[in-house]
């Protein structure tokens, strides 16, 4: 019986402790019990974001949790550090790196590309916000804002997406659910050897 206890209670701080060193899964995030996963927004081909800014004619290519799918044009990096471009003067201009890990802004998933083509003595960057649409399914990106204003200048890019797949549902379980199945084992093995 002591035995068995000892037992049932390595196997659980095993469990915990393995579980708690585990990668989370590529685009999905656990967030104040909640559970967000992004990845049915993954496509094959990318997402295409006309700008409707002023004075803006730009086209952007993007993708989520993984690099563009476009051939690329002179782009001047590896084409799998290529998370979002457009196309410029002389070749398609990285907006910054694929990101497999979002985080939580606001209360939306926000997904971040940082590390893009040179700009301004700095380096292009780009946030992705994905609004919770119930109903709205995969939805479109939309170029919100870029900073500075100008296409010529600017080097930070906001897109807004809504979409059906930013909306969370509750955790499925996790470590919680690992630790109720390996505390009924605590309780129901002990009661269930001969006595
Ligand atoms: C990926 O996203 C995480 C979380 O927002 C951020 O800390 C990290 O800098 C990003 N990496 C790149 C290459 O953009
Ligand atoms: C999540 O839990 C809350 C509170 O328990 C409940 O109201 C809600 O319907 C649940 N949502 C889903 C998607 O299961």
């Amino acid at each position: 019986m002591t035995v068995m206890r000892a037992a049932a209670a390595l196997a659980l701080a095993a469990s915990v402790s393995l579980v708690g060193a585990a990668d989370p899964t590529p685009c999905t995030l656990e967030h104040l019990g909640r559970y967000y996963d992004l990845r049915p927004l993954q496509s094959k081909t990318d997402y295409k974001v006309t700008s409707t800014l002023r004075d803006s004619k730009r086209e952007f290519k993007l993708n989520v949790c993984g690099p563009v799918k476009s051939e690329l044009w002179n782009p001047k990096v590896a084409d799998d550090k290529v998370g979002a471009f457009f196309r410029g003067k002389d070749g398609d201009m990285s907006l910054g790196e694929p990101n497999s890990t979002f985080e939580i802004v606001d209360d939306a998933p926000t997904l971040f590309m940082l590390g893009g083509a040179a700009c301004g003595g700095g380096k292009m960057s780009a946030a992705v916000r994905f609004e919770c649409e119930p109903g709205a399914g995969v939805g479109s990106p939309k170029l919100a804002a870029q900073l500075p204003p100008d296409d010529d200048a600017a080097c930070a890019f906001f897109f807004e997406w809504r979409t059906s797949a930013a909306c969370p549902s509750n955790s499925s379980g996790g470590v919680g659910g690992l630790l109720v199945m390996f505390m009924s084992m605590y309780v129901t093995i002990p009661s269930s050897l001969p006595r």
